[in-house]
């Protein structure tokens, strides 16, 4: 991993939630002030569900959200009413609960059985917003992301197709392990983000934190090696049982 991460350890999840959510909050004011607006890219699982909440009750009036744009860094392969679906549990602890105009959310249309026609729209929705050349790569103000504990982050699981992707920016990869499609950011367009944070919280993350952050296994191992923003800063928020197998101080 290279020296420039920036790792905040936290003692406990609520601290962790609470110095992400301020992350966040700082990166959106920021970005609104230099740039007149904020795009995110949301991870799904279960991490972020507190973090979201915890934006949802404080920051309801320190952002003015009709110039925050929301997506997706990964989702599953289903429809968007579906209890596995990451944009309705965004919906149901963050996004209801805030004046976000519906036109700045973006969710993946991952209720289309194909796949492939999926990931193909939604890179052009995210194309259209950022209005760019067909080979300019959108920059994300801020891209959330968590870690499973194989290393996979977004929907870039070990060993899987997209990890090769070096021109998309989002695909259908298959899963073989889940026996399933996954629409997720390829690395091109994680890695050219501003900012990247990844939450990792509890003790089951410990060890593949550990082969992250100080293993010098093959990154395909362990894709959430593979997350470097090439002009961005990464931000790792860890609390103590995630980062207790870590032998740097
Ligand atoms: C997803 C996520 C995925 C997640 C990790 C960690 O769609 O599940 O985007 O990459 O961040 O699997 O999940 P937990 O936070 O639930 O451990």
């Amino acid at each position: 991993m290279t020296a420039s991460v920036d790792l905040r350890r936290l003692t406990t999840p609520q601290d962790l939630f609470q110095a992400a959510a301020e992350e966040v909050i700082r990166v959106a004011t920021d970005s609104i002030a230099q740039r007149g607006r904020f795009t995110i890219a949301l991870s799904g699982g279960s991490t972020p569900r507190n973090l979201y909440t915890l934006i949802a009750a404080n920051a309801g009036a320190s952002v003015p959200w009709d110039k925050v744009f929301f997506f997706w860094s990964d989702e599953r392969h289903v429809p968007l009413d579906d209890p596995d679906s990451n944009y309705l549990m965004a919906k149901e602890t963050l996004l209801s609960k805030l004046p976000i105009p519906p036109a700045n959310i973006f969710p993946v249309p991952a209720g289309n059985k194909d796949a492939e026609a999926v990931a193909e729209a939604y890179e052009q929705t995210i194309r259209n917003l950022f209005a760019l050349k067909p080979t300019e790569v959108p920059r994300f103000d801020l891209i959330l992301l968590g870690m499973g504990p194989d290393g996979h982050t977004a929907s870039l699981f070990p060993e899987t197709p997209a990890l090769e992707e070096k021109s998309r920016l989002v695909t259908a990869n298959w899963v073989e392990k889940l026996k399933t499609s996954r629409i997720t950011f390829t690395l091109p367009l994680l890695n050219a983000a501003r900012y990247v944070v990844f939450l990792v919280s509890g003790t089951d993350k410990a060890a593949v934190l550990r082969e992250v952050l100080e293993g010098d296994a093959p990154p395909e191992k362990y894709p959430s090696k593979l997350v470097r923003p090439s002009n961005g800063k990464l931000i790792w928020f860890v609390d103590r049982a995630a980062a207790s197998q870590l032998t740097t101080a």
